[in-house]
C-alpha cells in the first residue's frame, strides 16, 4: 500500500515537473525571440519601428533572422499595396492635370513595387540571394521617395509614402544582417 502511494506520488510529482519544464521552455522561447528581435532591430536604422512592426506579427516570436526578414518584406508589401489602392482612387477622382500626372507616376512606381520588386525580394531571400533581396527593398524605398518628391510641398499620400519608405528601410536593414 505504502509502495503504491509513493509510486502514485512520484508519478504526480513527475507530471508536475514535466508541466513546469514545458511551460518554462515555451516562455523562454518567446523571450529568446523578443531578445532576437531587439538585438537584430538595433542593427537597422529605425529600432522603434522595427520592433513595433515585427512584434505586431506573432510569427516573429517563433522564427529566425531570415524569417524576420521575410515578415518585414511582407509588411512592406501590404503597405505598398494599400498605398497603390489609395493612389489609384485619387487618380480616378482628380480633375487637376498636374496631380493626374504625378499620381500616374506613383501608380507606376507602386505597381512595380507590388508586382515585381517585393515578390522578387521575397523569392531572392528564400533562395539566399541576399544582395538581390536587399536591392529589391532599396528600390522600393526609392519608389516611395520618387512618388513623394514630385510635390514641392507634400503629396496627398505623404503618410503612406513615408510608411513604405521607413518599412522598406527596416526590411533592408534586416536582410543586410544575413549578407
Ligand atoms: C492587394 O490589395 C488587393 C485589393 O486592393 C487585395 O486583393 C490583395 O490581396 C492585396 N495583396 C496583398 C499582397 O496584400
Ligand atoms: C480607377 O478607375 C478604373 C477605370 O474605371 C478602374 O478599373 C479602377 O479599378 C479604378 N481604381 C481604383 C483604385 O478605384
Ligand atoms: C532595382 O532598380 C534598378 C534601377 O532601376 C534596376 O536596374 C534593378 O533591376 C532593380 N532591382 C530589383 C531587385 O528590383
Amino acid at each position: 500500500m505504502a509502495m503504491w502511494i509513493s509510486q502514485r506520488l512520484f508519478c504526480l510529482f513527475f507530471l508536475h515537473a514535466i508541466l513546469i519544464v514545458s511551460t518554462q521552455s515555451s516562455a523562454s522561447t518567446s523571450q529568446k525571440n523578443i531578445n532576437l528581435i531587439r538585438q537584430k532591430c538595433r542593427r537597422t536604422n529605425d529600432f522603434n519601428l522595427c520592433v513595433a512592426s515585427l512584434e505586431s506579427d506573432p510569427q516573429s516570436l517563433k522564427t529566425d533572422v531570415k524569417g524576420l526578414a521575410r515578415i518585414s518584406l511582407q509588411q512592406v508589401l501590404v503597405k505598398a499595396n494599400q498605398t497603390l489602392l489609395i493612389v489609384g482612387k485619387l487618380f480616378n477622382q482628380t480633375h487637376d492635370r498636374i496631380e493626374y500626372e504625378f499620381l500616374g507616376t506613383c501608380i507606376e512606381e507602386y505597381n512595380k513595387a507590388v508586382s515585381i520588386e517585393l515578390p522578387g525580394a521575397i523569392i531572392a531571400l528564400d533562395s539566399k540571394d541576399y544582395g538581390e533581396s536587399k536591392q529589391g527593398a532599396a528600390n522600393v524605398t526609392d519608389d516611395a521617395n520618387l512618388c513623394e518628391q514630385q510635390w514641392a510641398s507634400g503629396s496627398p499620400v505623404t503618410n503612406q509614402n513615408h510608411a513604405v519608405r521607413d518599412l522598406s528601410m527596416v526590411a533592408f536593414g534586416i536582410i543586410s544582417i544575413l549578407g
